[in-house]
């Protein structure tokens, strides 16, 4: 490796930084100084993480290579903007509206918009979100209205109108935490960029840390003949070339999913190193720890896969066709089953029917796309503790997949979530974790893996997709008689999880509503698409492109707007779930009743942007969701009587980037 020398104004200093100025890039080298408020999200130039102002322009240093800084550059960063004891206005709106939740992006949107101010110091709320879209700059938390609303506010403070203090959260007066606007604790570190996430964490672990690299499989469905890391081993700074030979335990993070009706008795593996067939695309085929991340990745590229490449299924319907392989030993791919009952036969109920509507539905995998990958840190902590250190959003659950997988005793396993730049659900899922820990057993040594975004996507689980065929029934007035749905659940390579999503599957369709009569059958299995995981409302997105869907279309073919045909047909007091069971509350014509007043301002806004040639649309659906993971519903609490009368409740949270602390 060949440097430079190159002299830069970081931040209004004077600093020397020695790079390589074919390789790094100039976020590389600014975080190497030890200024990591400058964050890698997707390493790609895509979502503005990494934004710094580079001689008065706002640029993404991700991908600008550090041959094209000039010497003597003036470069300011989120460490040079404020620090918390001198707030910049921008930071402190940050706090203040909130925009600081899982707070990932928020050093990069601070940066670009001291730069936005400087240009333009009274924007308007369309040209802040214009600089944003132009800049790049995303956030997959907000929404993006806090953001706006806190550059605004800043703008007026910079421009004299306001003080700091009337953009400062005054907690006088305020009654109760709940309800507040309290702004979040953890706001501080992280619009100032002094929130460690995880790849900061890596930067600043100790001498004597092994660097992780990942190899992958690059087909969805094969037999492993052999894994050749012979090469692999004879590369610089290696330590080791881990395979499924070396997971200590039992190398396998499934347990029985809880699934009603479940066809077959076994389970669909799932390894922490596969060793003898790779199930989908992103299987982690070897792991290799080195000195440097960059000789982990250097040596990783040289292993080879030695495959028999199978036919792969990438859907469902197609693992369910009955000639189709069977793609785990132990359990068939068509594994779990449900159907559902409620009043009359639906069949009757359709042939005397006005009004039905019927359409085929399919709801698609999805990446939960949090701005920043995955990273995991483990280590032996000194009271022989392995610790491992992530996002994790099941610390019980992840704890008994990893024990089981890697043949820790479960207490001896201790989890401690590191800032998270936003899970969504991913994080609920132990592979990675069990992973690292596997290469702390081999090495004794503590290890960190930082996962590039692209394998951040093929290792990590995915919201699973249905196919569904459904049907609706209603007389002439518009009021619901029948329906039905035949549901297919694609739950991908492995069964994590899987029982809770399907639960809600034939629990919350067509949920608010009163439907007399139903029908339905859901069934579902493997394929060779990605492991499915949790992902926001797990389920009821899936069921509810099919249920609202044919809302919608019985609406339109009995002649009824759609507001009046949800409210003819919400639940009052005494209709049941499609389950026969009482709602829990019967809110939804006071709901819909709220909702009337936009509804119609959008509509007449529509028609008229209609009239004029434009297309526009509104939009209304309802639904709701279960509290709980699927049919079983339990709580449990430790509460303390203090000798004072006061109590402490125990408790714990486990962040998924929606800034809890709060
Ligand atoms: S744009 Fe640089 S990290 Fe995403
Ligand atoms: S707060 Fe913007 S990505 Fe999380």
């Amino acid at each position: 490796m060949k440097l430079t020398r190159l002299t830069l104004i970081i931040n209004g200093v004077e600093r020397p930084v020695l790079c390589d100025p074919e390789k790094d890039s100039l976020a590389v080298a600014i975080r190497r100084l030890g200024l990591t408020g400058t964050k890698i999200g997707c390493g790609t130039g895509v979502c503005g993480a990494c934004s710094v102002i580079l001689n008065g322009k706002v640029v993404r240093s991700c991908t600008r290579k550090m041959k094209s800084v000039p010497e003597f550059s003036e470069i300011l960063t989120i460490e040079g903007i404020g620090t918390p004891q001198h707030l910049h206005p921008l930071q402190q709106a940050w706090i203040t509206y909130g925009g600081a939740q899982c707070g990932f992006c928020s050093p990069g949107f601070i940066v670009s918009s001291y730069q936005l101010l400087a240009e333009i110091p009274s924007p308007t709320r369309e040209e802040v979100r214009e600089w944003f879209r132009k800049n790049r700059n995303l956030c997959r938390c907000t929404g993006y209205k806090p953001l706006v609303d806190a550059v605004m506010a800043a703008a007026r403070v910079m421009r004299g109108e306001a003080t700091m203090k009337d953009i400062t959260y005054d907690s006088a007066g305020e009654k109760d935490i709940y309800g507040s606007k309290r702004p979040r604790p953890t706001a501080l570190v992280k619009v100032t960029g002094l929130a460690d996430y995880g790849d900061d964490i890596k930067l600043k672990m100790p001498e004597g840390t092994a660097y992780l690299a990942v190899v992958i499989s690059e087909v969805p469905h094969a037999k492993i003949i052999s894994i050749d890391t012979s090469e692999a081993e004879k590369m610089p700074g290696v330590y080791k070339v881990m395979t499924a030979k070396d997971v200590k335990g039992s190398n396998n993070m499934a347990s029985p999913a809880v699934i009603p009706r479940q066809k077959g008795k076994g389970i669909t593996e799932f390894p922490v190193i596969a060793g003898k067939k790779i199930s989908r695309r992103g299987d982690v085929v070897a792991l290799v720890a080195a000195d440097t991340e960059e000789r982990a990745r250097a040596a990783a590229r040289k292993v080879k896969q030695n495959l028999e490449v199978l036919p792969a299924y990438m859907t469902f319907p197609e693992a369910a066709m009955p000639n189709a392989i069977q793609l785990h030993e132990s359990l068939p791919n068509f594994y779990m089953e449900q159907p559902v009952f409620k009043g009359r036969d639906t069949v009757e109920v359709f042939e005397e029917a006005a009004v039905v509507a019927e359409g085929s539905f399919h709801s698609q995998h999805e990446p939960h796309l949090p701005l920043e990958p995955d990273v995991v840190q483990a280590y032996w902590g000194v009271d022989g503790m392995m610790t491992i250190q992530c996002k994790c959003q099941s610390i019980g659950e992840n704890r008994d997949a990893i024990a089981m997988a890697t043949g820790i005793p479960k207490d001896n396993i201790r989890m401690l979530l590191n800032y998270v730049g936003g899970s969504f659900g991913y994080s609920t899922s132990s592979n990675t974790f069990a992973l690292v820990v596997t290469a702390v057993q081999n090495l004794d040594m503590p290890c960190s893996l930082t996962l590039s975004y692209e394998e951040f996507n093929h290792m990590t689980g995915k919201r699973s997709a249905t196919f569904t065929n459904g049907r609706i029934a209603c007389d002439k007035e518009g009021k619901i008689l029948a329906a039905e749905y035949d549901v297919a659940l694609d739950h991908g390579a492995y069964a994590v999880v899987a029982g809770h999503i399907f639960n809600n599957l034939v629990s919350v369709g067509f949920h608010g509503y009163n439907i007399p009569n139903f029908k339905a059958l859901a069934r579902g299995g493997s394929s060779n698409h990605a492991f499915n995981t949790a992902y926001r409302g797990f389920g009821s997105p899936q069921i509810y492109t099919c249920t609202e869907a044919l809302i919608d279309m019985a609406a339109e073919k009995a002649g009824i707007d759609p507001w009046e045909f949800r409210y003819k047909n919400a639940a009052r007091p005494g209709d049941l779930t499609i389950n026969s069971r009482p709602y829990h509350d019967y809110v939804y014509p006071t709901l819909l009743e709220k909702a009337k007043p936009i509804y119609d301002k959008y509509k007449a806004e529509a028609k008229a942007a209609k009239a004029q040639g434009r297309h526009a649309g509104v939009g209304i659906g309802m639904g709701g969701f279960i509290i709980t993971v699927g049919m079983f519903d339990s709580a449990e609490v430790a509460l303390e009587l203090n000798p004072d009368g006061t109590i402490t409740h125990y408790n714990t949270w486990e962040d998924m980037g929606h800034g809890v602390d709060i």
